[in-house]
């Protein structure tokens, strides 16, 4: 126990976190008026109060934040993502003023080319203005929802057989529920006691536990290495990534080399269970946690890759 934990501490993160945008000051889910969102709307309220009240607070406002989940899928149709060049000078800037009126999202780049969010009730003003501006661009993705309705489709007959023949859900052929990717972990603490073990190191906002996966052949002087992902929660590959690498190991052990087996494996797959949930169910491009973020009007969600002490 106390081993399991100086490890956690002392170990170097290698975080499995792919893909992270380099700027991207913007949610492109939802709009941030929010004056009838009673999320929100109760912040100020709340800003007003002693603690123990606030603490008293919290479940109501995560039933409700719960009930606008179901009803409120954020839905992209029209919505395009361009490929944009960024070789002449003051095309930064113009990004940048399509960001701050919510047009747009920054997605990744390089020095020379960004990749943008055109919102679909903006594309066609900002089209305007790359034109006016002389602005290249090519449309990469010209529907959004379609491409997101299209990337994760359900498992057919024979994978759902094989899933119960194995003991696990995980198939590495489509992005799977929190449920799945923790009852993978724990088939494995079953089915390798003596080398795998799962333990919760806490719970996330909403009361999900972060299971920690810790593969390990006991001998005093392994160093270990800890490797989370899944920080940003629509960063699907990055669990994905995790878990594939917990199956490598824990599936092959014994014919590892002692590269690999002299060392105690720490995996946390997701970090922020909430957030994927939440992109499950409700937004495909929510990025933070879903805690509300009490005296801020327009804040739900904390970019837990960024904003800790
Ligand atoms: C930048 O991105 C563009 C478009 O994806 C690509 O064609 C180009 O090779 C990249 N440049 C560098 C320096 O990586
Ligand atoms: C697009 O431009 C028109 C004309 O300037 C304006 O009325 C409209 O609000 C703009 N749409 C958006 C989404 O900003």
């Amino acid at each position: 126990m106390e081993s399991w934990l100086r490890a956690l501490v002392l170990v170097a993160a290698a975080a499995a976190v792919l893909g992270t945008p380099l700027v991207n000051d913007l949610e492109p889910g939802k709009d941030v008026e929010t004056t009838e969102d009673p999320v929100n709307a109760n912040t100020d309220e709340l800003a007003a109060k002693n603690v123990d009240e606030i603490k008293e607070e919290i479940p109501k406002i995560i039933q409700r934040a719960a009930a606008d989940d179901k009803d409120d899928k954020v839905d992209y149709t029209g919505a395009q993502v361009w490929k944009v060049s960024t070789e002449n000078s003051g095309v930064r800037l113009i990004l940048g003023r399509l960001r701050r009126r919510n047009l747009i999202a920054t997605w990744s780049g390089n020095h020379s080319y960004v990749d943008v969010l055109v919102k679909s009730n903006a594309v066609e003003n900002v089209t305007k203005v790359f034109q006016r501006e002389n602005i290249d661009f090519s449309v990469v993705i010209d529907d959004l929802q379609k491409r997101i309705n299209e990337e994760n489709p359900p498992l057919d007959q024979n994978e759902i057989e094989l899933q119960d023949r194995r003991g696990h859900r995980m198939t590495w052929k489509q992005y799977h529920r929190i449920e799945d990717i923790h009852g993978f972990l724990d088939y494995l603490a079953k089915t390798y006691p003596a080398i795998v073990s799962v333990k919760s190191i806490g719970k996330s906002y909403e009361g999900r536990d972060l299971k920690v996966l810790r593969i390990s052949n006991g001998q005093k002087t392994n160093k270990a290495v800890f490797i989370d992902g899944g920080i940003h929660a629509r960063e699907w590959i990055s669990p994905a990534t995790v878990t594939f690498l917990i199956n490598q190991i824990a599936e092959n052990f014994d014919e590892e080399s002692d590269e690999i087996k002299n060392i105690d494996w720490y995996f946390l797959p997701v970090v922020n269970p909430d957030g994927y949930e939440y992109t499950h169910k409700a937004d495909r491009l929510w990025r933070k946690n879903r805690k509300p973020t009490i005296g801020t009007r327009q804040c739900v969600g904390t970019d837990l890759n960024r904003n800790f002490g």
